[in-house]
């Protein structure tokens, strides 16, 4: 054990050398008392709707995770609150970022959880020499240390979504003058090339009908940025329809051109909710994931498109097993103009993600050793965390 708090958290905590040890000294009595302390913490998720709404994947999902935080509470016991507990700790905060857990609910949790242990440690005998209120003190300072970690992550997380805000309105104010100024110029550059290679005809060299080519792509490139950039613009307040997912995610995958080589299957999940969202947007948001599955497979590959639709929301995953997405590039995909393809806009994911928060969903991606999979949840109706408002622009 170290000799003095570790970091400046844990010195405002006041969290000691001589808490760790009260800590550790409590495991052996503690334990016997965690099982039951799982058990009311589920007793109070069914008494809240809210929180029940979070368990998507229904029963089997809150049994899952009794035994997470059981084994939660235990570790709590088990000092040092070194960088090695504080690296695990961190995951809980990401897991329930990632599954619709809103801050509040975690302090509230955490609440229910603080109420539990110190009902327990004034039920258990106390180790010899250790007094009531310097345990529950030590106590106290732990599980705020553990808050404290989970709370990071979520403002690490709102740090990254208003980073992304910022270049969406820089975006939105510079787009409309882009499109203004640029599309003449470009449209000239277009019709110029267009003129001088029919002009030089069969006459032009190799290298001159090379350089003439690269100038079309680069002008092709430049106006759909500009186009997507626009499109990204007009994203507007869904207008939800009663959707048939089959026959709406059938007719998708027919307009995405694909390769021979590559096969796109449809893998129907149970429906037992009925799917609603703005068809012509979530048209878009999909075509998109799996046009960028095409071109992440090349010739050769397999992509699956799934489906489910519970009483909360509708979730379709496209999955290639192409040779997957470095961690670097993923945590960067959604950002707006980055792009990894040489003719790449970036807006592609990024009109995607816009499209779905519009509809108060998600848009996540994950990738393996083979392949990826790009998930869409869209709630039925507006639940949980506030979505990132969008840029309002005139285009
Ligand atoms: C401070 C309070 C809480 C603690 C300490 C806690 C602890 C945990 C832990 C340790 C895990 C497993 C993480 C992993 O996979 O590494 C977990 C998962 C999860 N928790 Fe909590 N939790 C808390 C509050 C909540 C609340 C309030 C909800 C919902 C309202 C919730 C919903 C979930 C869900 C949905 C999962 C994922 C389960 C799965 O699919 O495997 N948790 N939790």
């Amino acid at each position: 054990m170290s000799a003095a708090p570790r970091n400046a958290y844990q010195r405002i905590l006041e969290l000691t050398p001589r808490v760790e040890e009260i800590m550790g000294r409590l495991k052996e009595p503690m334990d016997a008392e965690l099982p039951t302390i799982a058990d009311r913490f589920y007793l109070r998720i069914e008494r809240h709707p809210e929180a029940l709404a979070v368990f998507r994947g229904g029963r089997e999902q809150l049994v899952r995770q009794r035994i997470a935080l059981a084994g939660w509470l235990s570790e709590l016991f088990v000092p040092p609150y070194d960088e090695s507990y504080t690296e695990k700790r961190i995951r809980v905060g990401i897991v329930h970022l990632n599954s619709g857990v809103d801050e509040h609910l975690m302090i509230g949790a955490m609440n229910w959880l603080r109420e539990e242990l110190i009902g327990a440690l004034r039920r258990i005998t106390l180790p010899e020499g250790l007094h009531f209120g310097e345990t529950a003190a030590a106590l106290q300072k732990v599980l705020d240390f553990d808050l404290g970690i989970i709370l990071s992550s979520y403002w690490t997380d709102l740090r990254s979504r208003t980073r992304n805000i910022d270049r969406l309105a820089l975006i939105g104010q510079f787009s409309a003058a882009i499109n203004h100024e640029l599309r003449n110029p470009l449209g000239v550059i277009g019709t110029s090339t267009y003129l001088l290679k029919s002009k030089l005809a069969a006459d032009a060299s190799e290298d001159v009908k090379n350089h003439l080519a690269k100038i079309e792509r680069s002008v092709a490139r430049a106006n759909a940025i500009v186009s997507g950039l626009m499109r990204l613009l007009k994203v507007e307040e869904p207008a939800r329809d009663s959707v048939d997912l089959e026959s709406f995610l059938e007719s998708v995958i027919e307009e995405v051109p694909h390769p021979p080589g590559v096969t796109i299957e449809l893998i129907p999940g149970a429906v037992t909710g009925r799917a609603a969202f703005d068809q012509d947007q979530v048209r878009q948001a999909v075509s998109n994931l799996i046009r960028n599955a095409t071109e992440a497979l090349g010739e050769q590959g397999r992509i699956e498109v799934r489906f489910a639709s519970d009483s909360i929301a509708t979730s379709i995953s496209v999955s290639d097993n192409g040779p997957g997405i470095p961690q670097a590039t993923l945590n960067r995909i959604f950002e707006p103009l980055f792009t990894t393809k040489s003719f790449g806009t970036g807006l592609g994911l990024t009109l995607s993600k816009a499209i779905v928060e519009a509809h108060g969903g998600e848009l996540k991606a994950r990738c393996g050793r083979v392949g990826c999979t790009f998930e869409i949840r869209l709630p039925h109706f507006l639940i949980g965390r506030p979505t990132i408002p969008r840029t309002q622009t005139s285009s």
